[in-house]
């Protein structure tokens, strides 16, 4: 017999993110013996794929639409400012900031081919001069120029990233997370998004004080 739980459709994201997350973190983990194992793996180009999965910290799992327009409204964003998504996935958060706020967009995405395809929607929508996705690891990337830093990741990679945050940010940028918390942070902020049949996901809200030592 099967038991059937309603669970609310941001419920089920945030389930799905977390099998993904278990399964990624068992592919890292066996990636290199498996291609040792089986070279016919790396056949037709997939060496790159294997290495993404090496260096992902997070699964792709898009945050659902109206979340994105809250997390850019709690982000209080100002014409011309920078934000900067790490783990930009579609890149539909950079499209939406950039079409709704006028502000630059920088993704980060180590997926090749959804770097590809966020580009592609990028040009579609004009956008090309105003934000640009860095095909790369977001731990190997220099944050400096951002006002804005959006994350949905999970909070084992937030902890993991929280060093680089602190060394590239400057003050007063402010850090929204989805989902999950910066463990060791205190947001100034949290929001509920609208929840589906009444489960509500936490967006997380931090800024980056005048007084942290670089
Ligand atoms: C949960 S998705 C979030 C996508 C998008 N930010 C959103 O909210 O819709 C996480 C994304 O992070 C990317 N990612 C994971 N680890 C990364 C890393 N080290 N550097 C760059 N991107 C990474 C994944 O490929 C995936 O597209």
């Amino acid at each position: 017999m099967t038991l059937r739980i309603g669970i609310s459709e941001s419920a089920k994201r945030t389930t799905a993110l977390n099998t993904v997350v278990c399964a990624l973190i068992l592919l890292a983990v066996t990636a290199g013996s498996a291609s040792a194992q089986f070279p016919d793996l790396l056949a037709f180009g997939q060496q790159p794929r294997i290495d993404e999965f090496r260096n992902s910290l997070a699964p792709n799992v898009g945050s659902p639409d109206h979340a994105i327009e809250r997390m850019l409204q709690v982000a209080n964003l100002k014409p011309g400012e920078t934000l900067y998504d790490l783990g930009s996935g579609d890149g539909r958060i950079l499209i939406a900031a950039a079409k709704r706020y006028k502000v630059k967009g920088v993704g980060i995405e180590i997926s090749s081919s959804l770097a590809k395809q966020s580009a592609e929607e990028i040009r579609k929508a004009g956008l090309q001069k105003r934000v640009k996705i860095i095909h790369g690891d977001f731990m190997k990337t220099d944050l400096s120029e951002a006002n804005v830093v959006t994350l949905y990741l999970a909070t084992t990679a937030n902890e993991t990233l929280r060093p680089n945050l602190e060394h590239y940010l400057r003050p007063a940028t402010r850090v929204i997370s989805y989902d999950y918390p910066i463990p060791g942070w205190k947001a100034i902020e949290t929001s509920e998004t609208d929840g589906y049949q009444g489960a509500a996901h936490t967006i997380y809200v931090y800024q980056i004080p005048a007084s942290l030592k670089k």
